[in-house]
């Protein structure tokens, strides 16, 4: 029988690309450059299987069931490298007959790390004091000298509780004595929150009125399009500050600008952004906000893992059973 062909939309960890090539036909992207929506249509006609990452727009117009019932295209499984999938429209893969998995719990403690040091940076004025020093500005120590707040003892508030935000929890409140409150969609269960002491607000916005930091987990796209909008960013307090390690799409990045503009919002820490790559440019003119490209998972061990963990999706879906991660 032949082997199962596959499209690698970027460039992966090398041992990644070298279990895919052992155990499947696969075709790499060797020059790592963003595909086109006519090569990612081009690639659903041609591959059994597309791995996909965020920077994918997987939308109806490329997830055409036209495509695969006129020009009968071949791909069975979209094996999303990431946990997030909302650059996938899972409707239309539904439609098109596309089984759509990810990469759970592989991803979280990293992600968890980059919220903290976000927080961490955005609190401790790191970026400002960074760029000073390589500007050749810093004029030497004064006590006034680029004074920040601190973590200890604040209150984190965090709007959708699943794994990546309960590891946030756990090293704000285990490493920094911070107070936990929080907004999930449905009841979290009482073995997840083990260890940790937090209070559940019935009401986004009651997180909001109350934390000093606030961390964004829930997932992007669909209802959650907007979520921090004006009226949200208004309901925090002045001094508080934005965390996003979820989806640029669920903060209305023009809002936030003119919260933060106009001292309605002390900072803000984006690893995440609307338009990916584009930045709002009112972002990149503030101070007070600290932007990263898209790194929440970025280490060696964890791409890796990721890589691993869509390896065994396609071994499991091509060998005739259910992909362990399978979200469609
Ligand atoms: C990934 C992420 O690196 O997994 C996710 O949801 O946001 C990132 O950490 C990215 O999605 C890769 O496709």
């Amino acid at each position: 029988m032949p082997r199962p062909r596959i499209l690698v939309t970027r460039r992966w960890p090398e041992a990644v690309e070298r279990r895919l090539c052992a155990l499947f036909d696969t075709t790499l992207n060797t020059d790592d450059h963003r595909l086109s929506a006519d090569e990612l249509r081009a690639a659903l006609r041609a591959f059994d299987a597309v791995l996909p990452t965020v920077s994918d727009r997987l939308d109806a117009s490329v997830l055409d069931a036209g495509l695969f019932t006129v020009d009968a295209a071949r791909a069975r499984i979209l094996a999303n490298y990431g946990v997030g999938y909302s650059h996938i429209d899972i409707d239309a893969a539904r439609a098109c007959g596309l089984v759509v998995t990810n990469t759970p719990g592989v991803l979280t403690d990293c992600t968890a790390d980059l919220a903290l040091t976000l927080m961490l940076m955005v609190a401790r004025r790191a970026g400002e004091g960074e760029r000073e020093v390589r500007a050749g500005q810093w004029s030497g120590w004064r006590p006034t000298h680029l004074v920040g707040t601190r973590l200890s003892g604040k209150t984190l508030g965090i709007i959708g509780m699943g794994r990546i935000a309960l590891a946030v929890a756990r090293r704000a409140q285990h490493g920094f004595g911070m107070k936990v409150v929080y907004f999930n969609r449905s009841p979290v269960a009482p073995a997840q929150l083990a260890g940790l002491e937090t209070s559940a607000c019935a009401r986004i916005e009651d997180v909001l009125a109350q934390a000093d930091f606030v961390s964004l987990h829930c997932p992007g796209g669909g209802a959650n399009r907007h979520l921090i909008d004006a009226a949200r960013l208004a309901a925090m307090p002045p001094h508080a500050i934005l965390i996003n390690t979820a989806r640029g799409d669920v903060v209305d990045e023009a809002a936030l600008v003119d919260a933060l503009q106009h001292g309605r919002l002390a900072g803000a820490g984006l690893d995440v952004f609307e338009n990916e790559p584009q930045v709002h440019p009112g972002l990149l003119a503030l101070e007070n906000v600290v932007l990263l490209p898209h790194l929440g998972s970025a280490t060696r061990e964890t791409r890796e893992a990721m890589g691993m963990r869509v390896v065994d999706n396609l071994v499991a879906f091509f060998g005739g059973k259910r992909a362990p991660d399978q979200v469609s």
